[in-house]
């Protein structure tokens, strides 16, 4: 590829489903001249409660997929596969890929000032101690993937399960949570308000567009938008 043509490539994202949207969000954000392949696995989804094997071999396979996009630059919008396959899939191809662990970490490291960080994810995240790279509690929260997929986000039982899973969360004196899975922010609102101002909420999409940004900066990658009229965004 040469080096214009790199600069035009579409950036490929993907996801279990539709969660990594939300990382697609803060792309375009923050990167509005980049192309976008969207990946969502919803045939497969949830790779919460799948094994590493298993989600090593289903990102691969889209990775596959998304080569065959042309993409530049991958962007793992999934925590589940950023904790449990990054680092097998990372050194295989000849593209850069990102995932959304480090940078969520990160965020909330900066984020914190007592130390003391909660961690939501699925359960494949949370048993992979991708996070402890920091003081962490952690909880699985596994039904809020298929609330969110089954647009149940204004149901009351959304409610009454956030309460479920997080009681004991509020009751410990974290002063930050990391959205562990692309699928929670679109149920932010009500954690907030569940949580209440003292827990500052960090959603590692934000810092993981600003890594992408920066990535494509430093391997003069970035579209700089002369080539293309407007954005293109495949899904
Ligand atoms: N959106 C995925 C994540 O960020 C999880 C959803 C699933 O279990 O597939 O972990």
């Amino acid at each position: 590829m040469g080096v214009e043509s790199k600069k035009s490539a579409p950036i490929g994202v993907f996801d279990s489903g539709v969660g990594g949207l939300t990382v697609v969000r803060e792309i375009v954000r923050q990167l509005p001249n980049e192309n976008i392949v969207y990946f969502g696995d919803t045939a497969r989804v949830p790779y919460g409660s799948k094994s590493r094997q298993t989600i090593i071999r289903f990102s691969e396979q889209i990775i596959r997929f998304l080569k065959t996009k042309e993409v530049k630059a991958i962007v793992i919008a999934c925590n589940t596969a950023s904790a449990l396959a990054l680092d097998a899939v990372r050194d295989e191809y000849d593209i850069p890929i990102l995932g959304v662990v480090v940078p969520g970490a990160r965020a909330a490291v900066e984020a914190t000032v007592n130390k003391k960080v909660g961690v939501v994810g699925t359960d494949a995240t949370v048993q992979s101690g991708g996070y402890w790279a920091v003081e962490v509690i952690e909880k699985a929260c596994p039904l809020f993937v298929p609330l969110v997929d089954e647009g149940f986000k204004e149901h009351v039982v959304t409610r009454e399960i956030i309460e479920y899973y997080l009681e004991s969360m509020r009751a410990t004196d974290i002063d930050a949570m990391i959205l562990g899975c692309t699928h929670y922010p679109l149920l932010r609102s009500k954690i907030r308000a569940y949580l209440g101002d003292r827990i500052q909420i960090v959603n590692p999409a934000y810092e993981t567009a600003m890594d992408l940004r920066a990535l494509l900066k430093e391997q003069a990658m970035e579209n700089d938008g002369t080539e293309d009229r407007k954005s293109h965004y495949e899904f």
